[in-house]
């Protein structure tokens, strides 16, 4: 995955436990209907689950992801294919291809619009650009949660990390338009979406995704934080007896000019 807030990786574990973030965008890779021989990239590929599924459909694909930790955990899991160390900002074809595929990689890019000059850039004419992200009021619970637990710590909201990029879905259409793409379908939904089950699986989350925000704090606050955020959000997101996210996605179609 790319993301611009530094964060660390831990690709064993999100590959264990964090599944279901390629599972539940498996239909994903139907719209993008990838055909064979098709040249095709994944970007922010993580550990290569969907990229593996776009190869089986006979499609020549490269994942590229700017953690090494992830690249070399999806080269392990499917070393048949091809993956990169690259940063979206960097990346460029060599020849203009099919395709571009992102999954759950967007909204750890800050830069949008350089993101969108290099995927427009790499597209053939009439090449795809079929994504899914978190869209607006992505996580809004946790992240409510997150940042009045930073201003416990004294971190006012204007001097809080801000990692994440949950485009509206009238925003990123007008950025796929101003970046030469016609939007042939978007869709804004939720996905309030199941843990693994555990009783601090809300922390795993917290472990794995936010740390951005709890970089400066010391081993013991961290732990203390992330029982702030559980305490404040469990009204809504542990239900059943399994902690919940609450996710919102944007997923779209676009066709290159
Ligand atoms: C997401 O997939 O929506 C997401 C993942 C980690 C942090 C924030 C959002």
């Amino acid at each position: 995955m790319t993301t611009d807030a530094g964060q660390d990786w831990d690709a064993a574990a999100y590959g264990q436990r964090f599944g279901f973030v390629a599972q539940l965008a498996e239909d994903l890779v139907g719209l993008l209907d990838p055909q064979p021989g098709e040249h095709i990239v994944d970007l922010g590929c993580g550990t290569g689950t969907l990229t593996a599924q776009i190869a089986s459909r006979g499609a020549e694909v490269l994942g590229i992801d700017a953690d090494p930790a992830m690249i070399e955990a999806a080269r392990a899991a499917y070393p048949a294919l091809r993956f990169e160390v690259v940063s979206a900002y960097d990346f460029a074809a060599d020849a203009p291809i099919d395709a571009v595929f992102s999954n759950a990689a967007l909204h750890w890019m800050t830069r949008p619009e350089d993101v969108l000059h290099r995927v427009a850039a790499a597209l053939r004419p009439g090449g795809r650009f079929v994504a899914e992200m978190g869209g607006g009021r992505n996580t809004e619970l946790v992240s409510a949660a997150i940042r009045d637990a930073l201003a416990r710590r004294g971190i006012p909201p204007e001097r809080q990390a801000r990692p994440w990029y949950f485009p509206t879905p009238a925003e990123y259409a007008t950025l796929l338009e101003r970046h030469g793409f016609e939007v042939r379908a978007l869709w804004h939904f939720e996905r309030f979406t199941q843990l693994v089950p555990g009783d601090h699986a809300l922390a795993d989350w917290l472990t794995m995704f936010a740390s951005p925000f709890t970089g400066d704090l010391t081993a013991e606050d961290r732990a203390a934080f992330h029982a702030e955020v559980e305490d404040a959000t469990r009204h809504a997101l542990y239900v059943d007896g399994r902690w919940h996210v609450d996710y919102r996605r944007l997923r779209f179609v676009a066709v290159r000019i």
